[in-house]
Formats: structure tokens, C-alpha cells, sequence
């Protein structure tokens, strides 16, 4: 079944055309990895995805009902840089979604559902681990110790789509390798469907189990704006590998 259709859709940008007639079925629980050059398109493509800006034609559905036209907690997001509230510590940053989630105008939540809150932060921070940092700040985090707060935030609402744009690119390859196993453990365990924006090609393979690439016009490919050129099956996820042996 797929979670998200993309039906002949347009970014156009005062007559420039950015992405020109994308069509892509992204099926429920895969993990779509998305390459193509610098300026090609990707971002903005994740940002229709996350109702940041609508496409100039065509449209896009989550689950058959056309998107809502703002952002919701069923889709989450993760950046390269700058995902999580420098002023929140972990924990704090970790507790917003759920603070959110209960009380929209008052983005607080008081007494045992606090508490609860708190476990529930607690144990996703033990999750990515990020244990011991509960009381720090971002900004006395390393660059991949953000990066898991900023899955671990992402998870809090339980997004049942998960959109990352160029996330471990900032990384050292060291940190990018112990943090695309958290990755694909998180991706494993929710079900959840997730779309990454990469220029990566090797983490793109190693994560996704389909790439599509984009392309902006050449010879081959006389648009006016990038294309989905490719589009490549790489592996089934666990459980159907582990149906088919
Ligand atoms: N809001 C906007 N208004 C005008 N042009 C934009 C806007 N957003 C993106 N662009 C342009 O669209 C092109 C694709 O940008 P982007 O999606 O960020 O590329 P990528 O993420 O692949 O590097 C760029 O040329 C960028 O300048
Ligand atoms: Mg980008």
C-alpha cells in the first residue's frame, strides 16, 4: 500500500521551473532514499512533503487524502543542522512534542501526566543514547550526539512519516557509521516510512531499500526542471527477507 503519492507535480519559482512532473508511489514502511545534485530540488521537494510549500501543479497524498496545508506530528523532520531549541535542554527538547501533542496553547503539561512525560522522554533518551545528557544543552552537544536528539525529538510524535533532509552530512564517518545503525534500528522498530534527502550515494544504498535520483536537464533528459531519472529497488526490509528464506 503506499503512505504517500506524488502526482505530477510542479515547483515552479517565478518561472523557473525547480522540479518539473514528479510522479512517485512511496509505498507504507519503506525507506526511500532521495540523490541528486547540489540546487537540483531535493529540500524542496521534502518541504512539500512536510506542507512547507505547496506544488505550483499537481498534488500530493498521505494515505489517499490530500495533504493538510500545514505541517502536522504524523509527518516529522530532521535537518541537517538546527533541528532541536538551542534554549530547551535534551530533556526539555525531547518533552515538547508530548507537550505539544496535549496541550497545544499552553505547551505545558502539569502534574502525573508530566511525570508520565517525563518517563516516556526519559526512555527515548536511553533509546538513542543520550542518557546521561538529560539536563544539557544542545550547543554542549557533539554533532552526532544533536543528530540523535534530533531523531529522538522527531519519534516523540510518532510520526508515521519520517522526512530527513541531509541529516549525518555534517558527520565525521565514524559518527555517521554508529549513527545510520541507530537509524535503521529506529526505522525497524516503528515501522514507520521514512524519506531522506542525501548526496551521499553510498549512505543512500546503505539506508534506503529504493533510491530515486533526481536530475536536473541534460541532454538525456531535456526538461526544464529536475526529474526523477532513476529509480532503484535496493533490499526488502528485515521481515520480508526474513519471509522469503
Ligand atoms: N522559496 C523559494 N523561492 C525561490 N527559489 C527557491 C525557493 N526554494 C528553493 N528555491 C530554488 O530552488 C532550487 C532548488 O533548491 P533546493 O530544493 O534547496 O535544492 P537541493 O536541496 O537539492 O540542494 C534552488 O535553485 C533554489 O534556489
Ligand atoms: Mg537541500
Amino acid at each position: 500500500m503506499s503512505t504517500i503519492e506524488i502526482k505530477d507535480v510542479w515547483q515552479i519559482y517565478n518561472d523557473r521551473v525547480v522540479l518539473e512532473k514528479l510522479n512517485l508511489n512511496i509505498e507504507e514502511g519503506s525507506f526511500v532514499s532521495i540523490v541528486g545534485p547540489s540546487g537540483c530540488g531535493k529540500t524542496t521537494l521534502l518541504r512539500m512533503l512536510m506542507s512547507e510549500e505547496i506544488p505550483s501543479k499537481g498534488g500530493i497524498t498521505l494515505d489517499g487524502a490530500p495533504l493538510s496545508h500545514e505541517p502536522t506530528q504524523e509527518r516529522g523532520v530532521v535537518f541537517q543542522r538546527y533541528s532541536v531549541f538551542p534554549h530547551l535542554t535534551v530533556l526539555g527538547n525531547v518533552l515538547l512534542p508530548l507537550e505539544l501533542k496535549e496541550s497545544r496553547w499552553l505547551g505545558k503539561l502539569l502534574g502525573p501526566r508530566r511525570y508520565d512525560a517525563k518517563a516516556e522522554a526519559r526512555q527515548m533518551l536511553e533509546h538513542v543514547g543520550l542518557r546521561g545528557a538529560s539536563e544539557q544543552y544542545p550547543a554542549q552537544l557533539s554533532g552526532g550526539m544533536q543528530q540523535r536528539l534530533a531523531l529522538a525529538q522527531a519519534l516523540m510524535a510518532k510520526p508515521r512519516v519520517l522526512l530527513l533532509d541531509e541529516p549525518f552530512s555534517a558527520l565525521d564517518p565514524g559518527t555517521r557509521a554508529d549513527i545510520h545503525v541507530l537509524t535503521k534500528r529506529l526505522w525497524e522498530e516503528t515501522r514507520m516510512t521514512i524519506v531522506m534527502v542525501t548526496h551521499d550515494i553510498s549512505e543512500a544504498f546503505r539506508l534506503g531499500t529504493r533510491v530515486i535520483v533526481l536530475e536536473r536537464p541534460t541532454p538525456d533528459n531535456p526538461a526544464k526542471g529536475a526529474r526523477i531519472t532513476h529509480d532503484i529497488p535496493v533490499h526488502p526490509r528485515a521481515k520480508d527477507k526474513k519471509g522469503a528464506a
